[in-house]
């Protein structure tokens, strides 16, 4: 058996220039796991802590020494010895040993860091890719990537109010084409906006983000590169939204400022119904807000049946708040971020519950990134078939989908890419209806 000999962490810096935690794992075996935790910008209110040490002298608060301290000590004294390939047992160890419901005790980004860690030592000791590990012989899709390549709210301050305007390249038949021809239309678009002298410098998950004043201009300078691209629209490359709006829920109103409007939740529905209905849009991510139950109860019955309704402040890769909109009838959809939760077995559970009700999932990388590619394994292993992860640009975004390049290499013909067949029924039939 393999057990855990060492951990260690250590405190480095995110793609945004934050510190976050880094962890590294040591077997008996000789095997050491390294896993680094991202972080969010439009955090939801109901996700587990991010410790940080609030020390307005070290980073302007904003330093994780608290949460690297309490992997070095708390941590590592009660892990030592532990079965590594154990991972269930060692993430409820970690619960018990936090013992507070937000994990605010030892901090979530400690617990996600071991948790991560030790799965990534456990597959190196038995000389196993990540995703096999986690997947076994079944996890072999490689997900549809959905990238974000205009960036808005809170990811590019100054930009419009919709946080993610996102292509999906589903008509590819491959990854690797899929990622090609993303990159295609983002560099088309680049070009674009230069011509129509826009700015061309990106936000925090390198979309571009000029200063444009609503949303359809948005969507048709996209329409318009997928167009300059050679690809058509609505087939070959569909497009997805997180509007991301909690962020400008205020007062129970969305407030767009960028189009000087004050929508109620049901002003709000009618505003993406007709969205949906001019463009070749197949999944809207927090189109309401986190506490706004009521609101996406009525856009699921609105829209659901035409496209996929992610939660994502809504869930939060929360079980209990998944079993909520399950038993409510809220969204088709929830999106997976391992920090949000805190432990690789509770992202699992969240994961499996989603598939067992029927609600899709899309694995998803954070604002603040680093170079840690496990989301790429993760979105393998459990063949839910989607993935965002940024543009296809900056190094902390291609290296999650520069690992699926080389997980689809890899599996060879065993690899299975199914575009936009991941997408529940009803968007395919949505889309080739479009087609025809
Ligand atoms: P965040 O944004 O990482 O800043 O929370 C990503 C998202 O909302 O999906
Ligand atoms: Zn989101």
């Amino acid at each position: 058996m393999v057990m855990i000999e060492d951990i260690t962490a250590t405190e480095i810096l995110d793609s945004r220039g934050n510190p976050t935690i880094e962890v590294t794992v040591m077997l008996n075996s000789g095997a050491t796991g390294r896993a680094s935790v991202p972080s969010g910008a439009s955090t939801g209110a109901y996700e587990a802590c991010e410790l940080r040490d609030n020390d307005a002298k070290r980073y302007g608060g904003k330093g994780v020494l608290k949460a690297v301290g309490n992997v070095n000590d708390i941590i590592r004294k009660k892990l030592i010895g532990f079965p590594a390939t154990e991972q269930l047992l060692i993430d409820n160890e970690l619960i018990n040993l936090d013992g507070t419901k937000d994990k605010s005790y030892l901090g979530a980004n400690a617990i996600l860091g071991v948790s991560i860690a030790t799965a990534k030592a456990a597959a190196n000791s038995l000389k196993l890719p990540l995703f096999k590990y986690l997947g076994g012989i079944s996890g072999c899709t490689i997900p549809t990537p959905m990238m974000n390549i205009m960036n808005g709210g809170k990811h590019a301050l100054g930009g419009v109010d919709f946080q993610e305007f996102m292509i999906v390249p589903g008509g590819a038949n491959s990854f690797n084409d899929s990622l090609r021809w993303g990159s295609e239309v983002y560099q088309a678009l680049k070009s674009l906006l230069h011509k129509k002298g826009l700015a061309t410098t990106v936000g925090d998950e390198g979309g571009f983000a000029p200063s444009l004043k609503s949303h359809k201009e948005v969507i048709e300078l996209i329409l318009q590169a997928i167009d300059l691209a050679g690809f058509k629209a609505g087939t070959d490359i569909a497009l997805a939204l997180d509007p991301a709006s909690t962020e400008f829920y205020i007062d129970d109103k969305y407030r767009l400022e960028c189009e000087n409007l004050s929508l109620t939740s049901d002003q709000m529905i009618e505003y993406y119904e007709k969205l949906v209905a001019k463009y070749p849009i197949i999944s809207i991510e927090d189109g309401l807000s986190e506490d706004d139950w009521s609101g996406w109860e009525r856009l699921t019955k609105q829209l659901g049946s035409k496209i996929q309704l992610v939660g994502d402040d809504l869930f939060v890769t929360n079980v209990e708040r998944i079993n909520r909109g399950i038993t409510t009838k809220v969204a088709n959809a929830v999106l997976i971020k391992p920090n949000q939760i805190g432990s690789l077995s509770e992202t699992m559970n969240a994961i499996n519950l989603s598939h067992c009700n029927g609600y899709k999932t899309v694995v998803s990388h954070r604002s603040g990134e680093t170079d840690d590619s496990t989301i790429a394994d993760l979105a393998v292993a459990i063949n839910n078939g989607q993935i965002k992860t940024g543009a296809p640009c900056r190094q902390e975004r291609n290296s999650k989908y520069n690992q699926l390049l080389r997980i689809e290499k890899d599996l060879m013909i065993q690899a299975k890419f199914m575009g936009f067949g991941n997408f529940a029924a009803y968007q395919a039939n949505r889309l080739i209806t479009a087609k025809a």
